[in-house]
């Protein structure tokens, strides 16, 4: 039988889940702190909760299957059709602003690279119910504290952050119809992985006007919000919202972490205005995370719409910067405090009651099962669990009424009474 899990797809052996639990605390913690709730859903969605007519690559690599009832259903790709799928449920009932945030494992049939595979945990931080950059910036001062958190400094990444509103104004300055806004989104998105030439040409096959469609690729290739600002309509582009989110982030100082990048319009069909994706400065790797604003998703699924914005960060690219930048913590293991070790079979369910009474202390404790274990091994097995102390039950010291408790760090031993024991 072959042992290796299906391609993409990863098994955590336990020290591999150490670096995983590490990762995904700051994660949480870093959303706490700014006062998010955690929720959660199935990760088997109806197919249909995935369904969209643009050509989104998500789609595409949407995981499906057919359950025993011939129910179309999916492995979720992403976590914000969940989302409003739970928002639009509580109705009315629904207390807002909505500060929510969730670490789902994601499955997507992708081209493996590096930092992108078939499955991935994707932390997700969302807000429901505010209007204007004040929630963007709080998701984007979410993201540099955690970055900090894990030693990340803006030296180290670049949040590109644009409007999508602004290719929306190009568009309709040009007479281009309502339609065709999100998939010519979904192309320019595509610039930084082909040619310029190419994504032209497929923004011409969508029946645009090879003039408008150089003056599309012109717009979103300058370098400065002011450039972009003379060349379009302010209001219709949003302009003063990536001003706002921008005056923000220096009341914030978070100013460092971020750039104007007109090109930057992500590819879900979803978003709707500010958008934003972290990169590392070396320009080695994918993107590290990305969100933007969505206030029209809801009535795509019937519900009535409720602004919101939120990101996702995957688990897989920001190791990738960790391990570059060697910044992935010491794995040691320290799951046990204490090891409790009997050094005879008639001292054993006494071990068991010693063993018992520190666990009800809230100490972590390995109790030795395995029989006829020499005392050396018993110090070798406490110092290769990373705990801090062995219990040794041998027959002169219980006799006393007593334990040898041997720290592992100092290296002391002492006699301790049994009641004393802690
Ligand atoms: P996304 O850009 O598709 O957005 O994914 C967000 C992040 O998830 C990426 O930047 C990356 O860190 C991670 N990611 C995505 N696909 C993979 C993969 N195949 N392997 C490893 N990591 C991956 C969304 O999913 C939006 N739903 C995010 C969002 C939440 N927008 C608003 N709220």
């Amino acid at each position: 039988m072959n042992t290796s899990p299906p391609r993409g797809t990863r098994d955590f052996f336990p020290e591999d889940m150490r670096l995983q639990s590490w990762l995904l605390g700051h994660f949480r913690e870093s959303a706490r702190i700014f006062g998010f709730e955690e929720y959660d859903t199935p990760v088997v969605e109806s197919e249909e909760l995935y369904v969209r007519k643009q050509g989104e690559e998500i789609v595409d690599q949407l995981y499906t299957f057919e359950d025993k009832s011939g129910r179309r259903l999916a492995l979720r790709p992403e976590m914000t059709p969940s989302l409003a799928r739970l928002v639009i449920q509580r109705g009315s009932a629904i207390a807002l602003p909505l500060k929510w945030f969730s670490i789902p494992q994601c499955w997507r049939y992708e081209r493996m690279s590096r930092g992108r595979r078939r499955e991935h945990y994707q932390w997700n931080v969302d807000i429901f119910g505010v209007e204007g950059p004040a929630a963007e910036i709080e998701l984007i001062a979410v993201l540099t504290t955690f970055f900090g958190r894990v030693g990340i400094a803006s030296e180290d990444v670049i949040i590109r952050v644009s409007s999508r509103r602004i290719l929306e104004a190009v568009l309709a300055d040009a007479g281009v119809s309502e339609e065709l806004y999100v998939p010519v989104c979904l192309l320019v998105d595509k610039l930084e992985k082909i040619p310029r030439e190419e994504v032209e040409s497929q923004v011409r096959e969508l029946g645009i006007d090879p003039e408008i469609v150089g003056r599309i690729i012109d717009v979103v290739s300058l370098d400065s919000l002011e450039a972009v600002a003379s060349e379009v309509d302010e209001e219709r582009a949003g302009i003063a919202d990536v001003r706002e989110l921008f005056a923000l982030a220096k009341s914030y100082g978070v100013a460092d972490w971020l750039r104007f990048d007109p090109s930057l319009v992500r590819g879900l069909a979803y978003y709707t205005g500010l958008v934003f994706e972290a990169f590392d400065r070396g320009g080695d790797l994918r993107a590290i995370c990305g969100g933007g604003r969505y206030d029209r998703l809801l009535s795509n699924f019937g519900g009535k719409d409720i602004p919101a914005c939120g990101f996702g960060f995957g688990d897989a690219v920001i190791v990738e910067l960790l391990k570059d930048k060697q910044l992935i913590p010491d794995p040691a293991p320290d799951h046990v405090d204490d090891v409790v070790f009997a050094f005879s079979e008639e001292l054993r369910s006494h071990a068991m009651a010693v063993a018992a009474r520190l666990r009800a202390g809230g100490r972590a404790v390995d109790l030795v099962l395995e029989r006829g274990k020499r005392m050396k091994w018993a110090f070798r097995h406490a110092d290769n669990v990373g705990a801090a102390r062995l219990m040794l039950l041998a027959p002169d010291e219980w006799e006393r009424g007593a334990v040898r408790v041997c720290d592992l760090e100092s290296g002391q031993e002492k006699e301790v009474a049994l009641d004393a024991i802690t």
